[in-house]
């Protein structure tokens, strides 16, 4: 199983340490890629390509879901108890996190909708949660 990232929305002076805690994250946890949309940030990808760990800048990211092959896992508040759907999740991952509010196309475009609890918390601890369970 293959575990790559999107994370949605980067917003350079805003969310540059909770990106790079996805992306920490993500690396700590197994991931093996992280992609970002959003805002293009030279500093996040200069601290994350330092510890080797792949980082890829997307200006379109519904194209970038649309042709992978990859189950598209959306992580919100407004998805399904994780605990249910984590036994169906085979094969290549690709798990979606937001920043500010994600657009209701991207819950269509998701083969799951998740929830890590019914309380809004942030994208690094859902994530984290996530793959950890997916270990
Ligand atoms: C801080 S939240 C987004 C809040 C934003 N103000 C909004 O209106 O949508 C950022 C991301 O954290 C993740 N997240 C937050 N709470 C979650 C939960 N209970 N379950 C799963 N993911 C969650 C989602 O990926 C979400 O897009």
């Amino acid at each position: 199983m293959t575990i790559q990232v999107l994370r949605l929305s980067h917003r350079i002076h805003r969310d540059i340490r909770l990106s790079t805690h996805v992306a920490l994250t993500s690396r700590a946890f197994g991931a093996s890629k992280i992609y970002y949309s959003g805002q293009h940030d030279s500093s996040l990808e200069t601290s994350i390509k330092k510890l080797n760990f792949p980082i890829e800048y997307i200006e379109n990211p519904k194209k970038l879901i649309k042709e992978s092959k990859s189950t598209i896992v959306h992580l919100t508040i407004k998805g399904e108890d994780y605990k249910k759907i984590i036994p169906k999740l085979k094969g290549n991952l690709l798990i979606i996190v937001g920043g500010e509010k994600v657009p209701t196309e991207y819950y269509k475009l998701a083969d799951y909708n998740i929830s890590v609890t019914k309380y809004p918390h942030s994208e690094v601890a859902a994530l984290a949660v996530i793959l950890e369970k997916l270990k």
